[in-house]
């Protein structure tokens, strides 16, 4: 597997703000050793308005033996992220640079948007936002289409110093729901619709449902609901014809237009000076327990790693043409999208549709329009687009990318044949490939290539960012050093990783601290090989990474488990071709049920609609019984194995029933 190095070629090289291997490693040591140096560096080029002091800028607990797990960075300092992003890059002369193309789903919907006439609205919505009541500190949902007013609204709320939480518009409304009371969101921000290919959804719908529910289930009143009237813009005839509008409520006291929020307000808001510790925002993220985990980030550390991985990664230039393909749902989408790339002052494409519509291509004719120099995507499109390519297909054509530099990939292990594709087919073999590995909590990458400087090997997501210090641990907690595998930890923090969990300091410790004191636990395998480049084997708890989508075992077994017909249910990964893994499903029924076609399309429809289309399980099959020990520990390496249909199950001697195995070998479905 440690196979062939791909050196980074002059095209990259040249441009390159860290050319060569020696120089990484050089700045890495530095940035350890003389931390403090490294990143007051980094915060010189931003605009304080309570400089950040010398001396003990990053304090922190990583040993729940000693005491509460902590992090703070730069404690003292006050800043305003907005102000940084907008303020600062308009006073330094890119008033007029175009700081988003945004790209419709239909290839005729498209514009663009400067860093002035973005502060402009950013302001205006922040006013709109202060004039309905809302606060430092308050909690705003935003549950939108990659549309440019999900980026205004993210930043209104920092400008304001109110802390945003964005809910991933692909999650149904029992889970915005939850999320909406567990944030105590006195708002929520969304469109009316949009469309996705030939696909229209009514996200107000959604939103109508999800403010019920929290009201129903979790007693908790959204206030308000803004609404962008979107559907205008991109459909025929408009939104506001009665058969649209008929498809979702309004409520007069507490919805509330867009337009009619920007109405009347000034284009000129001071921003909110908050200390460098306050939160920025609140994104969830899946939870083993099944419960999510509202990550909670701060302010200053998280803007200067943002803005350094950013430049560093993915080698910004001043001319370059930057996409991201993520969702802002999703944390590379609040990163790698909105913050780092508006920190560097980038010019960035925002796209709202998806690689199949109108054609195949959509991808590489968007890189061509706007002459994408780095482009950022995940494995799960890369392979799904590569079926189309692979395929004897005369009708489809590469159109010229020679405009790309670097490219991305995000969110799971990159196979070595997706990898090749990249590399050949996309990058004409003169790009270099990040791999770029990191969380929700990390906040940026922290285990990644840089473009001039690490020779690639498909696979593997390379060296420590900088100010990041991995270990391998055994299961004894015992450091491997030199080639080998084990538990992914960090041994310090690094100003963007997350705080805390919000309100719920226990489990942050629990989960990320309790197995190994002193570290930080990814929940992530790796393996170290003689060159030292980091691999990352995939998630070592009961986690699923569909698509690049984590989600965890209990979730779906909760959901499954709510429909009285079920009595348990176990779900494991089956490796998929394009979405990297799939859910297979065991599902034991109460005494004397039939297990039939409508209740597996019924069970399909329930995760749906509790957690969102992206987690519909592949198969789902009937079990008589699940393998467990005589403890009542159910052995999921054993029903990873059914599911692939693997009969070497090693010892099943500890099993209460052995039996079962066989019987759950004999009931796979057909078409598993
Ligand atoms: O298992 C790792 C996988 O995705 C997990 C984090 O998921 P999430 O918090 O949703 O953030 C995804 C986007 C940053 C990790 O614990 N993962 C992410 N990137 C990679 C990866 N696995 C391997 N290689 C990567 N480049």
């Amino acid at each position: 597997m440690s196979s062939r190095m791909y050196k980074p070629t002059d095209h990259v090289i040249k441009k390159s703000y860290l050319p060569s291997i020696q120089k990484y490693k050089e700045m890495y040591e530095r940035s350890l050793t003389e931390s403090e140096l490294f990143w007051t560096e980094v915060a010189q080029e931003f605009q304080w308005h309570v400089a950040p002091k010398p001396g003990g800028f990053m304090k922190y607990n990583f040993d729940i033996t000693k005491g509460r797990v902590f992090v703070k960075f730069m404690e003292e300092a006050e800043l305003n992220v907005c102000y940084n992003l907008l303020d600062r890059n308009v006073k330094n002369g890119f008033g007029d640079k175009i700081a988003f193309f945004w790209e419709g789903n239909s290839p005729d919907d498209y514009t663009r948007i400067t860093y002035r006439k973005l502060l402009d609205l950013v302001c205006q919505f922040a006013n709109g936002l202060l004039a309905k009541g809302i606060r430092k500190g308050d909690r705003v949902a935003v549950y939108m289409p990659m549309i440019l007013e999900a980026v205004i609204c993210m930043l209104a709320c920092a400008r304001i110093g109110a802390v945003h939480t964005v809910v991933f518009a692909g999650f149904s409304s029992d889970a915005l729901a939850e999320r909406l009371s567990d944030a105590k969101a006195k708002l929520l921000v969304t469109a009316d619709g949009a469309w996705r290919g030939e696909r229209m959804y009514v996200y107000k719908r959604t939103c109508d449902d999800a403010i019920e529910k929290a009201r129903t289930f979790f007693k908790h009143r959204v206030d308000m609901c803004m609404v962008v009237n979107h559907l205008d813009r991109v459909t025929p005839g408009g939104s506001l014809k009665s058969e649209i509008k008929d498809l979702y409520n309004w409520n007069e006291e507490t919805d509330i237009w867009w337009h009619e929020v920007l109405e009347g307000e000034s284009n000129i808001c001071p921003p909110e000076w908050v200390a460098a510790e306050d939160p920025l925002f609140v994104l969830y993220t899946s939870g083993s327990t099944g419960k999510p985990k509202g990550v909670v980030h701060t302010t200053a550390g998280y803007l200067m790693y943002a803005a350094a991985t950013f430049r560093y990664v993915f080698d910004y230039h001043r001319r370059d043409v930057y996409w991201c393909t993520a969702d802002v749902g999703w944390i590379t989408g609040h990163t790698y999208v909105v913050y780092a790339p508006l920190a560097n002052a980038a010019t960035s494409v925002m796209f709202e549709g998806t690689p199949y519509f109108p054609k195949v291509d959509r991808y590489w004719s968007i890189i061509n329009k706007y002459k994408v120099t780095q482009f950022y995507t995940a494995p799960t499109a890369i392979r799904a687009l590569m079926a189309h390519y692979n395929v004897e297909d005369g009708n489809l054509t590469m159109p010229d990318l020679s405009s790309l530099r670097v490219l991305g990939s995000v969110g799971e292990p990159i196979n070595p044949a997706a990898w090749l594709w990249y590399y050949t087919r996309i990058g004409k073999e003169r790009c270099s490939i990040v791999d770029t590995f990191w969380q929700t909590e990390t906040g940026g990458h922290v285990i990644t290539g840089l473009p001039g400087a690490t020779p690639m090997k498909p696979g593997a997501a390379g060296f420590p960012f900088f100010g990041v210090e991995p270990k391998i641990l055994n299961e004894d907690g015992i450091e491997i050093e030199g080639p080998g595998e084990g538990y992914l930890v960090f041994a310090r923090p690094w100003p963007g990783m997350m705080r805390t969990l919000l309100e719920d300091q226990d489990r942050f410790e629990r989960v990320y601290f309790s197995k190994f004191p002193g570290y930080y636990c990814t929940g992530d395998g790796v393996r170290r090989d003689e060159d030292g480049y980091l691999w990352i084997t995939g998630r070592i708890d009961d986690m699923l990474n569909v698509s690049g989508h984590l989600m965890s075992t209990a979730e779906v077994e909760g959901v499954l488990a709510s429909d009285p017909r079920v009595s348990e249910a176990a779900v494991v990964p089956k490796p998929h071709e394009v979405k990297g893994e799939a859910l297979y499903c065991f599902v034991v029924l109460k005494e004397g049920l039939q297990f039939d076609a409508d209740l597996v399309k019924t069970l399909t429809l329930l995760v749906r609609q509790k957690i969102g289309a992206f987690a519909a399980p592949d198969t789902i099959q009937n079990a008589p019984g699940l393998p467990k020990t005589r403890s009542g520990k159910i052995m999921r390496r054993i029903l990873r194995k059914i599911a692939v249909g693997d009969h070497e199950v090693g010892d099943i001697s500890t099993l209460a029933d052995p039996g079962v195995v066989e019987e759950l070998f004999n009931n796979r479905p057909a078409e598993a």
